[in-house]
């Protein structure tokens, strides 16, 4: 597989760039382990300063840890805990710019200095979440969470194609 790791200095370029990649990394595959675990080392391929990237499955209410790059991470979380459980339980995406002032944050790795949290959803249904965290304060800002907000909807597309 050929990817070709192109960089950016500007964010909307960066993250449409993501999306085709991901779209043409998905278009085939059926499997959603080996889907999603190529999704989460694409962005880590793509997007610069991060020390985690991947995916929270929701399953029963709460989440469970899917494929991602980084450091060993909780595997479960209750709706409502932590950045991921207040994502899952209000289904609204988390922009946290540092992590150190969010009361409520769940450490997985202590360098992570700031977090953006992706619904990954497809006809109404909220199937997961993509985690991002970096270990720079104020790493993310609104043109991540827009211009990556498309690339979490295209993986819950695929999901819901690919059938759970
Ligand atoms: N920080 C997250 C936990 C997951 S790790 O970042 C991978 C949270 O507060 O829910």
């Amino acid at each position: 597989m050929d990817i070709e790791v192109r960089h950016f200095d500007n964010k909307p370029e960066r993250c449409s760039y993501a999306l085709r990649q991901t779209e043409a990394l998905l278009a085939a595959e059926t499997d959603m382990i080996a889907g999603l675990g190529n999704v989460s080392a694409l962005l880590n391929l793509l997007l610069p300063d991060l020390n985690w990237v991947g995916f929270y499955m929701q399953r029963d209410g709460g989440l469970v840890l899917g494929p991602f790059q980084g450091r060993p991470a909780v595997s479960h979380i209750a709706s409502g805990a932590g950045v991921c459980g207040t994502a899952l339980e209000t289904g609204s995406a988390q922009l946290v710019p540092d992590v150190h002032q969010r009361c409520n944050h769940i450490a997985c790795d202590l360098a992570s200095a700031s977090e953006l949290v992706l619904p990954v959803r497809a006809d109404g249904k909220l199937y997961a979440l993509l985690d991002m965290d970096s270990p720079v304060i104020n790493h993310f800002d609104e043109e991540d969470l827009t211009g990556l907000q498309p690339v979490a909807d295209a993986v819950g597309r695929w999901i819901s194609r690919i059938g759970v």
